[in-house]
This record gives C-alpha cells, sequence and structure tokens, in this order.
C-alpha cells in the first residue's frame, strides 16, 4: 500500500489505475479510523479496483472553538488498518497542500446545509463540500463511499455531486456502533466513563421511536417525544436537536408515509454526538 501526502503521486497512480482499465473509489476521512471508517473502506473494496482513503483533518469544515487543534491523530495505526481492510493507497495531504497559496474557492449548497447540524455549525458543511470537491478533483474517482451515521453529510454531497454533475458515485455505508449500540466516533474518546454510559440512550431512543412506528404510530410528533424521553433519563446527556425529515431533502416530515429520518445531535457532557435511524413505515 502506498501512504503519500503528494498531490502529484497521488493523481498521477490513479491515472495510471484508470489507463490500466481499473475503477478508483475513494473513501474520504479526518483519521483516527475506526471500525466505521474500516466498514467504508471494505464497501469501497467491494465496489471498485482500488481504493484511495484520504485523511485529512479538515481546518475550514471546524468552526473557532471546536475540536480543530485536539483532534485525534494516530497516522501510523490508520495506515496499518485500512492497508488490512484492504485499500490500494492513503493520501495524507498538508492543509497548503489541499489549500495552496491563492486558493479562493468555495463550493456551498444551499438549503439542505440549513437545518439540522446547519443550525448549529454555520459554515461547517462549506467546509465539507469545498474538501470534497477538492479530494474529488485530484483522486478522480468513480465512486466515493460515505457513512450514514452523517446523514446530512451524506445529503449535502450527493446533492452537490447531482447539481455539478461531478460523475462520482455516492454510495452509503451503515452505521456501526459499540456493542451497547453507541455509533463509533472518533470523538468517543472524549467521554467520562459516565458519559459514555448515558451516550447508549440515544441509540436506545432512536430505537424506541423506530419501535413505535413499526406498532402502528406514525405520528413523528409521538416518535420524536419517544426519543426525548428516553434521553431525558441521562443527567450528563443535552439533546440539541431531534428532528423528523426526508432522507434526501431533508425537509421536515410530520407523519411517517414512507421512510423517515429521525436524526439526533446530544451533548454528552462538553462533547457532541450526531446518530440518527431511518423509520420505515409499517407495510
Ligand atoms: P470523518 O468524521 O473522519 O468520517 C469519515 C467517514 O466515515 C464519513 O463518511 C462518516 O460518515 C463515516 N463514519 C464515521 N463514523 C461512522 C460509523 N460509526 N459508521 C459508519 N460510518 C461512519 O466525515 C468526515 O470525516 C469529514 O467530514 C470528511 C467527509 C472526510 C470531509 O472532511
Amino acid at each position: 500500500m502506498i501512504v503519500t501526502d503528494s498531490e502529484k503521486t497521488i493523481s498521477t497512480l490513479c491515472s495510471s489505475w484508470r489507463a490500466e482499465g481499473l475503477g478508483v473509489g475513494l473513501v474520504p476521512t479526518m483519521g483516527a479510523l475506526h471500525q466505521g471508517h474500516l466498514s467504508l473502506v471494505k464497501t469501497a473494496v467491494a465496489c471498485v479496483d482500488r481504493v484511495v482513503v484520504s485523511i485529512f483533518v479538515n481546518p475550514t469544515q471546524f468552526a473557532a472553538g471546536e475540536d480543530l487543534d485536539r483532534y485525534p491523530r494516530t497516522l501510523e495505526q490508520d495506515c496499518e488498518q485500512v492497508e488490512k481492510a484492504g485499500a490500494s493507497a492513503v493520501f495524507t495531504p498538508a492543509p497548503v497542500t489541499v489549500y495552496p497559496k491563492g486558493f479562493s474557492s468555495e463550493v456551498r449548497v444551499s438549503g439542505i446545509t440549513e437545518g439540522l447540524c446547519g443550525v448549529y455549525r454555520p459554515g461547517h458543511f462549506n467546509g465539507v463540500t469545498t474538501v470534497c470537491s477538492v479530494l474529488f478533483g485530484i483522486v478522480r474517482p468513480e465512486v466515493a463511499v460515505f457513512g450514514m451515521k452523517d446523514a446530512q453529510q451524506l445529503a449535502v454531497v450527493r446533492r452537490m455531486v447531482d447539481d455539478l454533475r461531478m460523475g462520482v458515485e455516492i454510495v452509503a455505508a451503515p452505521i456501526v456502533r459499540e456493542s451497547d449500540g453507541v455509533a463509533m466516533s472518533s470523538r468517543n474518546r472524549y467521554l467520562s466513563a459516565t458519559e459514555r454510559k448515558q451516550a447508549a440512550l440515544i441509540h436506545k431512543g432512536l430505537k424506541k421511536a423506530a419501535s413505535l412506528c413499526r406498532r402502528g404510530e406514525n405520528s413523528c410528533a409521538v416518535l420524536r417525544q419517544a426519543f426525548l424521553q428516553t434521553v431525558s433519563s441521562g443527567s450528563e446527556l443535552r439533546v440539541q436537536y431531534a428532528e423528523t425529515v426526508d432522507p434526501d431533502t431533508l425537509l421536515s416530515v410530520e407523519a411517517v408515509e414512507k421512510t423517515v429520518l429521525l436524526a439526533v445531535a446530544v451533548f454528552a457532557g462538553k462533547t457532541r454526538l450526531i446518530d440518527n435511524v431511518l423509520i420505515k413505515p409499517e407495510v
């Protein structure tokens, strides 16, 4: 497996693969990799011949006061793991490679970036869509894999790729969870033992809402309430939002008539956790 921070090296390598008729896939990450990320790599390996994993803690998607400086960096371990998962290359550019002197562009998707996390993290998705555009431009993948854990990010990237005819197929990979249901996240390591224990209530609440729907409840207000009630027993938890939306448009939904996304952001102490569940109507 090749590990490089050079744009020239990775783009030449990807061009040579394409010239040989090999399909190239990209898994964009910020590193500190866990089984969730590795499942994306495995999904990509199953779809294409050569998989590039990018590891780049993208400064433009962090607001002042967020965790950019203390974001965990575990490059050596990350490379070992993605190699085992079947990746062919790791691209670890420096910030100046992604954003060289004179870089003046921004990719902004309107509408679906404005609700959910967009309310609380203004500018965040502009950073995500801009860096993804740069990475797509360098690697020119046929396929890029994103996790459903970041459901809004997935919908935003899909919108961008469709709108701008980027010619990249976006593949969604399911949420990977710890044994107690907590969605794997690089940020889980910030949690104290108590917070970590209470964080399990988030998935419990999401499951509660989904099971109510299976038993015939289709009012989103009721499902949302079931989530809020479950989480309220965690003294360290504070819900930032819990919303029922259409999974593609992210527009608010009042009744489960087709698949609905219940998306939540919850603070466990000072750590912000996001999670979601797709709720399907009873047929
Ligand atoms: P990062 O948080 O490192 O996540 C990289 C990818 O892994 C994303 O597509 C995310 O949805 C997926 N992922 C994270 N935890 C997961 C889990 N428990 N189960 C399944 N997938 C999971 O998301 C980003 O980085 C950045 O915004 C990025 C797209 C790389 C742009 O900078």
